[in-house]
């Protein structure tokens, strides 16, 4: 193997960055070359890749978004558009590729894998955490923090005028961000798609808190678990009690990476291309209990997202 490629692909994460560094700097480490590719497949498909070097991924690290951008690319999921990425590659004598993002790249690298036999090396790349191979993914420790640190502004407005918030977080189908970002944030309730929307029962848990003297209230609701409009009426309706609500949004997915996004970035990035140089591909990297994994994409698409109950049951105790 002389030369890799690198592209980030779907919806970005703090880390990215740090991981395409990882990757240009490991690669110059074992004598490869590496070109970038923009735009995810798009730019894959249309023959955009460029030739990067140890200077071009300088003071990226720390930055947020991707230097590379990134997109989400409807003919990539065609053969013929799968046909023409790995034209692409073979027109710049490219040997193998990484491919950070979330679990619709790595299908898609794993198509290359099948269809074209491209070696390619997937990264999770996502705020969702929402990969079940891996017990992160790049993006959801600075996605989660974001959230906290709003959460920690909400609950001063939200106190001073005794008031309840609902704060929508991202996360797709996946429970993950509000679990830890509610958990960390002293929420009051956690709404998470994992477990039927009770709306009873938050009612409950807000008018008991109000009964024994909280001033404010944290809702924090994830995205895929019910819409906000509908919890808002619910709510407001079985408590009476003043309530707002906010979206974080695309907040949760810019803004500097933490160093745990960082390090994990970095550690996936060079084990990535450790594989590329042993002639491995169709595999993804993550980290099980501290350690660098790697395993087979298809198997690792198959293995159920992980909902930490135990977890969850613990918020919830520690909430009112
Ligand atoms: O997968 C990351 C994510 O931010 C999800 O949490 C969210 O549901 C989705 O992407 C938003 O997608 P888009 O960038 O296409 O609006």
């Amino acid at each position: 193997m002389k030369r890799i490629a690198v592209l980030t692909s779907g919806g970005d994460a703090p880390g990215m960055n740090a991981a395409i560094r990882a990757v240009v700097r490991a690669a110059s480490y074992y004598n490869l070359e590496v070109y970038g590719v923009e735009r995810g497949y798009i730019g894959l498909i249309e023959g955009d890749l460029h030739m990067l070097s140890r200077r071009t991924v300088s003071d990226t690290i720390q930055r947020g978004g991707t230097i590379l951008r990134s997109a989400r690319s409807e003919e990539f999921a065609t053969y013929e558009g799968r046909k023409k990425a790995a034209l692409s590659l073979a027109n710049h004598n490219v040997d193998g590729l990484v491919v950070i993002g979330g679990d619709g790249s790595l299908r898609g690298a794993n198509e290359l894998y099948n269809d074209f036999s491209i070696k390619t090396i997937g990264l999770p790349g996502t705020i969702d955490n929402d990969l079940g191979y891996t017990d992160y993914t790049i993006g959801f420790d600075t996605a989660v923090n974001t959230a906290v640190n709003a959460i920690n502004n909400l609950r001063d407005t939200m106190s001073s005028h005794q008031r309840v918030v609902i704060v929508q977080v991202m996360g797709r189908h996946s429970g993950q961000i509000a679990l830890h970002a509610g958990l960390a944030g002293g929420a009051e309730v956690i709404l998470v798609p994992e477990h039927p929307v009770d709306f009873d029962e938050v009612a409950n848990v807000l008018l008991r808190g109000n009964a024994v003297g909280k001033t404010s209230g944290i809702v924090v609701l994830a995205e895929g678990a019910c819409p906000l409009d509908e919890a808002m009426k619910e709510l407001k309706e079985r408590t009476g009690l003043s309530i707002r609500s906010t979206v974080l949004g695309y907040i949760q997915r810019g803004g500097s990476p933490t160093m745990s996004d960082r390090v994990l970035a970095s550690r996936l990035g060079i084990r990535a291309v450790e594989l590329l140089k042993e002639n491995k591909g169709g595999l993804v990297v993550g980290v099980k209990g501290g350690e660098v994994i790697e395993l087979p994409i298809a198997d690792a698409l198959a293995i159920k997202p992980y909902f930490d109950e135990k977890l969850y049951e613990q918020a919830t105790m520690l909430s009112l």
